[in-house]
């Protein structure tokens, strides 16, 4: 099976690079055709590797999910249940990509596109594997189902209408997520908590247009400097959030989770090198409270959008709306609601004198967090062992996949194990976006070995 495996991995990158050819950005003011091509090529990848009741399934409003089983293990045999995301983020700067992010192409160990790491990998790291076993033995160790989701990149809006629709054929014993990182690149990691994510926008609004800042600037307000003053208020002179009550429902960590933090290797240096950061510059907010625990066990706040008057076509003029999107990244366990309720009070209370300060909430999404024993975890911990040769580590998310805490909880509770490929060079998101070549085929191996691993799965 391991030399069907090694065979097939160039196959499996090259329909890796196939399908992120296709530009499948899910955000809006995309072409949303392109996402459906990819949900097609998606599903055409599980047909063409022996799967059935291949389907793209639709919902009113929502990108395409691709859909596939092979259930041939026998009704005693386990289920497992693999999602990933085919849709994208928008590609960013054309001018700042070494080549065209829809051109994958291998770089000194890596392969760069859009897409190609978040979350393309994760699905041909478990198709290669997959067919590896069909191929060398003419079947599965366990039932194997797909979903791949095409609205994961915009807030997986349509979740809630898609468990009650499909809930049926999602019926599984594990589930496993690859849409997470590593905690560096050849360190096999499962990731056992993700942070929520709320979003407020802030409109500020001064004035019906834009006027001349000499003939009217001194008595009149301007919706820049008023929503500047406002903004600067959410964070106190560390970088910590100054809003009141935001730290209130944060679960304080366990001693062990404390001491399993402590225990993974952190590298400062190459911390900040991996996020473009200047050398030796501090890192803000709670400065009492470890880096690993600030980004996957605290709450953060970043301005993630800021809209007032470009400088490109600036007239000394007194701007009479600006815009901006508070993004809160949520600690597991926190009340997404509370927060975003919290923090839209906190803009419009007290406003600067003139102005109207209106707020919106589009996302509100909870954290999720699991614990990490029993047969299914312990699975996977010989799987990665087995592909990566070395142990696995377990580790928390800054970031958020809306889906898993809900998916989880129809599904009864499952083991759900995330294990992915976004190690800290990949620049997922960004530009240049890449994927690690060996890490790939090591989670692959991984993956057949988790095949073989739970079929003696227990419940
Ligand atoms: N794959 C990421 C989640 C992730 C982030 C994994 C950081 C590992 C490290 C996922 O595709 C993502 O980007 N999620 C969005 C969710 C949002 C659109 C609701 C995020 O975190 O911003
Ligand atoms: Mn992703
Ligand atoms: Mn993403």
């Amino acid at each position: 099976m391991i030399e069907a495996l090694d065979r097939g991995i160039d196959a499996a990158l090259d329909d890796l690079v196939a399908i992120a050819r296709i530009p499948s950005v899910s955000a809006r003011g995309f072409e949303a055709a392109h996402v459906v091509r990819s949900a097609e090529a998606t599903a055409e990848l599980f047909a063409k590797s022996g799967f059935e009741r291949v389907e793209v399934l639709t919902l009113p409003g929502a990108h395409p999910y691709a859909v596939a089983e092979w259930l041939h293990a026998g009704p005693d045999a386990p289920t497992l249940l693999c999602y990933a995301h085919h849709d994208v983020q928008p590609p960013g700067r054309e001018s700042h990509w070494h080549s065209p992010a829809f051109e994958p192409t291998r770089r000194g160990g890596r392969l760069y596109g859009r897409g190609v790491v978040d979350d393309k990998a994760g699905i041909l790291l478990h198709l290669a594997a997959q067919r590896a076993w069909l191929a060398a033995t003419g079947a599965l160790p366990v039932n194997v189902k797909w979903i791949v989701e095409g609205e994961e990149e915009t807030g997986s809006e349509h979740l809630a209408a898609f468990l009650r629709a499909h809930r049926a054929r999602l019926d599984c014993d594990v589930l496993v997520l690859s849409d997470t990182a590593n905690l560096d690149t050849g360190i096999p990691s499962l990731t056992t908590s993700l942070r929520g994510i709320v979003q407020v926008d802030v409109t500020v609004r001064a004035l019906d247009h834009p006027i001349h800042s000499g003939m009217w600037g001194g008595p009149v307000p301007d919706a820049a400097t008023a929503l500047t003053s406002l903004l600067a208020r959410l964070v106190d002179a560390r970088g910590a959030i100054a809003v009141p009550g935001v730290y209130d429902d944060v679960p304080e960590l366990s001693a062990e989770e404390r001491a399993a933090l402590a225990a993974l290797p952190f590298d400062a240096t190459a911390f900040r090198r991996d996020a473009g950061m200047a050398d030796g510059a501090p890192f803000i907010g709670e400065s009492d409270r470890t880096v690993y625990e600030r980004l996957w066990h605290r709450p953060s706040l970043a301005l993630t959008a800021l809209e007032g008057m470009p400088l490109a076509t600036a007239a000394n003029q007194l701007m009479a709306e600006a815009r901006a999107r508070i993004g809160v990244r949520v600690a597991p366990g926190q009340d997404a609601a509370r927060i975003a309720e919290l923090v839209a009070s906190f803009v419009k209370r007290d406003p600067p004198p003139g102005v109207r300060v209106e707020t919106e909430v589009p996302a509100a999404v909870p954290g999720w967090k699991t614990r990490s024993d029993g047969p299914a975890f312990d699975a996977a911990r010989r799987a990665l062992r087995a592909g990566y040769r070395r142990d696995a580590v377990a580790i928390g998310c800054g970031g958020s996949i809306p889906f898993v805490g809900p998916f989880v909880e129809v599904l009864g509770g499952v083991p759900a194990l995330l294990l992915g490929l976004e190690d800290p060079p990949c620049n997922a998101h960004g530009e240049n976006e890449s994927l690690d070549l060996a890490d790939f085929a090591k989670a692959a191996h991984s993956s057949a070995h988790l095949l073989a691993e739970l079929r003696d799965f227990a419940g």
